[in-house]
């Protein structure tokens, strides 16, 4: 049985936070699992270059999303890793036919767009225009009909779909229209009490490299009330506590807090100390880990390599394909 292909990214911004893990790594480490499919784990690192950064630090912080692929359980038996700049003459190249079916128009109505064009007004360039349209050729390149991601990704898995249904109609292509693999954590909260979490926002995340004394510091930031009302909050920083609560200690503890809630009362400095220690007992087999592989990377290396080797066969038939027939041969 031919095994079908799943894609999915993380851009190379450092180090993996609990958003990216819940929304993204876990839904990946379940359908590794699955004898049909094959996974792909990428750093998208060429998307990082779209807003400002730093080019010093740049293949740091991609190494750093390939190391936490691994420790989290990212299996080179089972699964490839692709570092997006290893095969970046192929997608880059897709994303540019693939451009000449999206309009300026569409791309601009995009709320990831004018979101970054808000945070970035002077870097508002084409190649952010194009974000989207090189996520649809890193996915399209593998025929990807699944795609784990967190919720905040939809509108982009839109315009994949819309570039594949173009492709299909104007060049008789048999692209997939790609689906969210959804995970119970598709929109983690922020810490700070609004929002998601982020590696933009200072004091909303937690990474999955911190320690114990770390997770306890980031948590004692996090915005809460007197701890009694006559009904559970349902957005703000005690909503979000609650919610961090269900991930990482279940729905019956959460429903424990809400009872207390209404009744007598919660003791932040207790629920933030077991969420904290919660969240440590998951991280820490995955910081054993990650150890154990930074003192080995020439292993690290040669997945990196194995990786980018597999994927640029796969992404050049597609690009041979797709060049063939928009006629050029
Ligand atoms: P990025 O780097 O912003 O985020 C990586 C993954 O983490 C998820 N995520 C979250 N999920 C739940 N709650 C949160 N608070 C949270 N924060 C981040 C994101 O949804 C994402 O799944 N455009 C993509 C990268 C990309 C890509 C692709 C993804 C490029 N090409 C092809 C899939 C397929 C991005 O910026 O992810």
């Amino acid at each position: 049985m031919k095994k079908k292909l799943i894609f999915s990214g993380i851009r190379a911004t450092g180090r993996l936070h609990l958003g990216n893990y819940l929304g993204m790594v876990k839904g990946m480490l379940q359908l590794q699992e699955d004898e049909k499919y094959q996974l792909l784990f990428s750093v998208v690192d060429i998307h990082a270059v779209t807003t400002p950064y730093d080019k010093d630090k740049l293949s740091q912080r991609t190494y750093d999303v390939v190391l936490d692929y691994l420790a989290s359980g990212l299996d080179p038996e089972k699964s490839l890793l692709l570092v997006q700049s290893k095969v970046g003459d192929l997608h880059a190249e897709l994303a540019f036919y693939f451009s000449t079916v999206m309009t300026v128009a569409r791309m601009q109505h995009l709320p990831t767009y004018k979101e970054k064009a808000q945070q970035h007004p002077d870097n508002v360039t084409m190649a952010l225009l194009n974000y989207p349209v090189l996520m649809a050729a890193d996915i399209l390149a593998y025929h990807s009909e699944l795609v784990p991601v967190g919720i905040d990704q939809e509108p982009h898995l839109e315009v994949t779909r819309e570039v594949a249904r173009k492709m299909n109609s104007l060049y008789g292509m048999n692209f997939p229209e790609p689906k969210r693999f959804a995970t119970e954590g598709g929109k983690v909260p922020s810490l700070a009490g609004e929002g998601k979490m982020s590696k933009s926002i200072e004091g909303s995340y937690i990474n999955l490299t911190d320690d114990l004394e770390t997770i306890k510091k980031r948590l004692a930031g996090a915005p809460t009330d007197s701890g009694k009302g006559e009904s559970v909050p349902t957005s703000g920083g005690v909503a979000n506590l609650l919610q961090f609560v269900e991930l990482f200690m279940g729905e019956d503890k959460r429903k424990g807090y809400e009872a207390m809630y209404v009744g007598e009362g919660i003791r932040y400095g207790d629920l933030k100390n077991e969420l904290a220690e919660a969240i440590y007992a998951e991280l820490k087999p995955i910081q054993k880990r990650r150890a154990e592989l930074e003192k080995n990377p020439e292993y690290v290396e040669q997945v990196i390599e194995e990786g980018a080797k597999k994927a640029r066969q796969i992404a050049s038939a597609t690009l041979a394909e797709v060049k063939e027939k928009m006629g050029l041969k």
